[in-house]
């Protein structure tokens, strides 16, 4: 699912983030500015407690690019809760999210390089191939 060579420097850089507290307040900043499609979906929402649900949330996307059932069945509750009968997220607004994290990852792990954001890419993917199947 995951090329091989990406998981480890991917697993390492989001684990430097994980460990700042910011950068899940950072990627907010950011995706809300990104469109205003996405601005109104957070209108209502506590963003400081959203910024902890992601926290979590990315700990277990990690273990589902692992191929650990518990990531995996993460996944799999996300592709439910955001699709057509639940918040029902349009899949090109996950393209939004990819880059806002990848921004947010660039600015906030400091040993970020010139390849990270292929190998970011690379494993992150396939998780939102799972959380979008039902909108292609
Ligand atoms: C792979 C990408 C994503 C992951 C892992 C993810 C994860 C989560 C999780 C764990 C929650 C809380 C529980 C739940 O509803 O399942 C949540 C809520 C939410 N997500 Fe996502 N999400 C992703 C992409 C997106 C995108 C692209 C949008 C577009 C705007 C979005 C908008 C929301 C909204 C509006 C909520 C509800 C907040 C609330 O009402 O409390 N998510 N997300």
């Amino acid at each position: 699912m995951v090329p091989p060579d990406s998981l480890p420097v991917f697993q390492a850089s989001l684990e430097r983030c994980l460990g700042d507290s910011t950068f899940t307040q950072r990627f907010y900043a950011r995706f809300l500015l990104s469109s205003d499609e996405v601005a109104q979906r957070f209108a209502h929402v506590d963003l400081k407690r959203q910024s902890n649900v992601l926290r979590s949330s990315l700990y277990l996307v990690l273990r589902g690019a692992m191929g650990y059932e518990d990531g995996r069945e993460h996944l799999e509750n996300v592709a439910h809760t955001h699709g057509r009968l639940g918040i029902d997220i349009p899949r090109h607004l996950y393209d939004y999210w990819l880059d806002c994290l990848v921004l947010a990852a660039r600015e906030t792990d400091p040993h970020f390089g010139p390849d990270h954001e292929r190998h970011w890419r690379a494993c992150l993917e396939p998780c939102i191939a799972v959380v979008t199947k039902t909108h292609p």
